[in-house]
């Protein structure tokens, strides 16, 4: 196999030109996990004002355990998908109440955790305890199965497999290298010609001569990807996040004053719609409504 060329190529392009982000200059396990946990479905440059910002608020596991859920809701607004930011403070308060605030370096351990999966678990594991982990994301996984496999379309098994066969001793570096070169080349439309692993890549070499393959392919992956993006504006994602942000601001708001913070054009018609969205929020464990349904409140 070709490992240890695209190994070499991987780790003296990250050594030159990796990016120099806030949670790659510390070995705090408490600060990487709050990073992993933000990064998991929020951009990078949207990360890392809010990830200074809450360690400032919250700057160690204990910190977190004692602090209320509304205040924890309220440091994460304008991140969304707020289960996470309840996940992240429950976490806190599992490690203190059982580990005095030590989190757990072994993989297994990691993921019996609230909200941390296959991936997260790997990534604490490297970049916080430098064990030999690998952690596949949505980046990680398109440049294993292009430049490892050769193969686009190969299923989340088959890259994990890949991931740990072509892993390095430098487990930490080599997976920062591939988030970045999946984030900056190896894209849904990718950028061969500038690529650091073009002299490795196993798609490339299958796909000489097949010209402009990847691209092309890629292309219409793209222009979902993208249609996805816009897909926020009205959503129930939004609506979520929008009811979640007008409750860290009140102890309690009544349906009717929730609503047009909420949905434009709210109306009384709308209420049934604002009380299953409500509902929805309450199974998650985001909000707590009062027993006749017309007050709503952080739990
Ligand atoms: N996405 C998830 N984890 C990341 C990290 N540590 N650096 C950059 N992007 C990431």
């Amino acid at each position: 196999m070709n490992h240890k060329r695209i190994q070499r190529c991987a780790l003296r392009w990250y050594a030159k030109n990796g990016r120099d982000l806030p949670w790659r200059n510390t070995g705090d396990p408490f600060a990487i996990l709050v990073s992993e946990v933000m990064l998991q479905q929020t951009q990078v440059a949207r990360v890392i004002p809010k990830y200074d910002a809450f360690l400032r608020r919250f700057p160690t596991p204990h910190a977190l355990a004692k602090a209320d859920l509304r205040d924890v809701l309220s440091a994460w607004s304008g991140l969304g998908y707020n289960r996470r930011a309840k996940h992240l403070w429950q976490t806190a308060r599992s490690i203190v109440a059982r580990q005095s605030g030590r989190m757990p370096s072994d993989p297994a351990a990691l993921r019996a955790l609230p909200g941390i999966g296959r991936y997260t678990a790997g990534a604490l594991a490297s970049f916080a305890f430098g064990r030999q982990e690998p952690a596949v994301d949505t980046n990680v996984r398109r440049v294993i199965a292009r430049a490892v496999l050769g193969r686009a379309d190969a299923s989340e098994k088959e890259v994990w497999a890949a991931a740990r066969d072509v892993l390095p001793k430098e487990a930490a570096t080599w997976n920062h290298a591939l988030m970045d070169i999946g984030a900056l080349y190896c894209r849904a439309t990718p950028n061969c010609l500038k690529c650091p692993l073009r002299p490795a890549c196993a798609f490339r070499a299958r796909s000489a001569g097949a010209k402009n393959t990847l691209q092309e392919r890629a292309s219409t992956k793209h222009r979902v990807s993208r249609a996805q993006a816009g897909a926020y504006e009205g959503s129930r994602r939004q609506h979520r996040g929008r009811a979640i942000r007008a409750l860290t601001t009140a102890p309690s708001l009544g349906l009717l004053q929730l609503g047009p913070q909420v949905k434009e054009g709210f109306g009384k018609s709308d209420l049934p719609w604002l009380l299953d969205l409500l509902s929805d929020l309450e199974r998650d464990g985001l909000v707590a409504l009062n027993r006749r349904k017309t007050r709503a409140a952080l739990p």
